[in-house]
């Protein structure tokens, strides 16, 4: 994919609906009994996995254009699936799907492609074990493939060496299948939508600051769900539009959970003209429109407690550090290794490649904004992040940048450069 310099970009666009949300959706109705109907779902690669290893599962789903359709049995009607289950690129797949076959009457294995094999699942391991749940890495280093052998499980109250809403939901979905409470602390509050959802669907949880507690054996019914566009997917516009000069980007219909929501504060800390209209509720996630302007951005600190409620925005936001004056550091952040890619590295040997002042450190980064910056061959190490973050420097660099396998963006955002290509 060849990406030229953009003189200017307008108007408005709708963006995919959120990728979290949409996995949750697809888990949930398949553990609710009747009909549940998602629309605005996300058709990327992620969520289809997701939607695979529930059909391998016994599940009854449909899909088009505009809608899933899962007809639920309840939480106890999962069948043993033939087939190893595949989960694709998707670590929330992954590490939820392994909580809720922790809790079932059967064998299952499940393993991904070459970057979820890498990815840790110790993390999962360790609190499910401690539910009482028979869960390994078949090749015993720590990652997919796994093998889980269904058992009865114990709630526990766990203290989570890290903030992940991977991690706390895979443990909240097998607390529906455990014999009392269960219990996740944070020690930062990661996004909450399983939370939501699972309130939505009439399971009995209670969650405030970073502590989340559910009851087992609740009766799920379905429902219907309108899933908000991802704020993850927007904030590549919500930078291409506050960097590129003379440009003005409305985007429709964006979660903006405060869970989620650190891309916008950091816009603003950083000077940047940004803008929320028609706030509004879409069952129990807020709702708006966010409008940017090209603005005049400067450098900020960006660590600590805001960290999760960012870590996907992390790639696109130290592009757009490169074009701010003066510096950003950004700490605290050292989940960024275990993404899709290690995203220090990755985002360092990419902004190095484009002429901009970045050093890594151990837990993030710091980058000296105000180089030129300049277009080059960009690998996206077939992270979909990555191809965005340097599809929106591309557009603000001198000269022609080339992403090399661009077509990763398929795992979040399909039509992305369709998107980007019809505000130019
Ligand atoms: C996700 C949680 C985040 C995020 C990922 C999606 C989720 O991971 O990076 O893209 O849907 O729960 P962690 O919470 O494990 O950091």
């Amino acid at each position: 994919m060849i990406i030229s310099k953009a003189d200017k970009l307008k108007g408005c666009i709708t963006i995919p609906g959120d990728k979290s949300i949409t996995h949750r959706a697809i888990m949930m109705g398949s553990l609710a009994k009747g009909k549940t109907i998602v629309t605005n779902y996300l058709n990327g690669a992620d969520c289809i996995s997701t939607m695979n290893c529930f059909k391998a599962l016994g599940v009854d789903i449909n899909i088009n254009d505009k809608q899933i359709e899962i007809i639920g049995n309840g939480l106890h009607s999962l069948k043993a699936p033939d087939v190893e289950l595949y989960t694709g690129n998707s670590g929330t797949t992954t590490r939820i799907i392994s909580g809720i076959l922790a809790g079932q009457k059967f064998e299952s294995r499940l393993n991904g492609d070459e970057s979820i094999q890498k990815r840790p699942m110790q993390r999962i391991i360790k609190p499910l074990t401690m539910m009482n749940a028979n869960i390994s890495s078949i090749k015993n280093n720590g990652c997919a493939p796994l093998r889980i052998v269904g058992s009865n499980l114990k709630g526990i109250e766990y203290n989570s060496p890290v903030a992940s809403a991977q991690v706390k939901s895979s443990i909240l979905f097998a607390g529906l299948y455990a014999d009392s409470n269960t219990t996740v602390i944070e020690p930062n509050i990661s996004r909450n939508h399983t939370e939501i959802m699972m309130k939505y669907f009439g399971a009995d949880i209670n969650f405030s600051g970073n502590k989340s507690t559910v009851s087992p054996e609740p009766i799920l019914e379905a429902r219907n769900v309108t899933v908000p566009g991802d704020i993850s997917s927007a904030a590549y516009f919500i930078v291409a539009g506050l960097i590129t000069p003379n440009s003005e980007i409305c985007i429709k219909n964006v979660g903006i959970n405060e869970t989620r929501d650190g891309i916008i504060k950091v816009c603003q800390s950083m000077g940047g003209n940004i803008a929320l209209e028609n706030i509004n509720n879409s069952n129990g996630e807020t709702i708006a429109d966010i409008i940017v302007k090209s603005s005049e951005l400067h450098g900020t600190t960006i660590e600590g407690s805001i960290i999760p409620t960012l870590i996907d925005e992390i790639p696109v936001i130290a592009v757009m550090a490169a074009f701010a004056k003066g510096k950003t550091i950004i700490k605290d952040a050292a989940e960024l290794k275990v993404k899709e890619s290690n995203r220090i590295d990755t985002v360092t040997t990419n902004l190095q490649k484009m002429n901009v002042n970045i050093i890594p450190t151990d837990d993030g980064m710091i980058i000296e904004g105000g180089n030129e910056v300049k277009g080059t061959e960009i690998d996206s190490y077939d992270d979909h992040r990555i191809a965005m973050a340097f599809t929106v420097a591309a557009l603000n660099a001198c000269g022609d940048t080339k992403i090399i396998n661009a077509d990763c963006v398929n795992i979040s955002y399909p039509s992305f450069y369709n998107d980007i290509n019809s505000l130019r």
